[in-house]
């Protein structure tokens, strides 16, 4: 008689798809790195190949300071004209690669380390594939004096938005701005959505990442790594 296992747990299955996507990193190269629980286990498997790579370029102070102190050298993005791969984590990824971002505040230096790459590679345990976008709270990084007015305009909408605090008081980004989190959101064209409230005065990153959705998805499921090519 075989002993049933257990089910992977929720962090056994993000360190499954930090392993996994050691495979897309291409030595010799910089490797563009996200943000986040699930790049954290990333960032500890590449120690083992950083002497098969040149550096990292990095989406965020907190992924900065993990690479470096693993020995990781990482490049100012305008150090680099392009990168082969970007790996990064999502809040929510539908069936087409779209993506919600931002969970970890990070959104905007992630699109722009994203938009240097040829590949975005996502990872995600299961519990991130959504059909539709929307139901985790959007992330919007926004110019503190412009919070209400694009507060109010996602009121329109039917939505509720909040600002994120820390510590009782507004959480700043690694680029001096706000993050509004907007509930009760549909997000059924995320190709639109994106780019309309992109344009909204004071939006600085709405994190939506349809326009920079994922080329593959690496997600950790209760039989193993499932990869999803989009
Ligand atoms: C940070 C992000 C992260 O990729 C997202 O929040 C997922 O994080 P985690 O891997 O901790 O679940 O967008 O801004």
């Amino acid at each position: 008689m075989t002993t049933p296992t257990a089910p992977l747990s929720q962090d056994e299955l993000k360190t499954l798809v930090g392993q996994a996507a050691l495979q897309y990193v291409v030595p010799g190269e910089i490797v563009g790195v996200g943000t986040g629980s699930t790049v954290n286990k990333f960032i500890d498997a590449l120690a083992s190949m950083k002497d098969q790579i040149k550096g990292a370029v990095s989406s965020s102070v907190a992924s900065t300071e993990r690479l470096k102190a693993l020995g990781i050298p990482v490049f100012d993005a305008n150090e680099v004209n392009a990168l082969a791969v970007y790996i990064d984590g999502a809040d929510e990824i539908d069936g087409q690669g779209h993506m919600v971002k931002g969970g970890g505040a990070a959104l905007t230096r992630e699109k722009i380390v994203a938009a240097l790459a040829k590949q975005f590679v996502c990872i995600a345990d299961a519990s991130k594939l959504v059909d539709v976008l929307g139901h985790f709270p959007l992330p919007v990084e926004v110019i503190p004096m412009a919070a209400g007015q694009i507060a109010r305009r996602f009121e329109a909408m039917g939505a509720t938005a909040a600002l994120r605090l820390k510590d009782g008081q507004p959480l700043v980004t690694d680029n001096g701005q706000h993050i509004l989190d907007v509930h009760g959101l549909t997000i059924t064209a995320p190709l639109a959505f994106e780019s309309e409230v992109n344009q909204w005065p004071g939006v600085v990153t709405v994190g939506v990442f349809a326009h920079q959705k994922a080329h593959v998805c690496l997600l950790g499921t209760a039989t193993g790594v499932k990869t999803i090519a989009y």
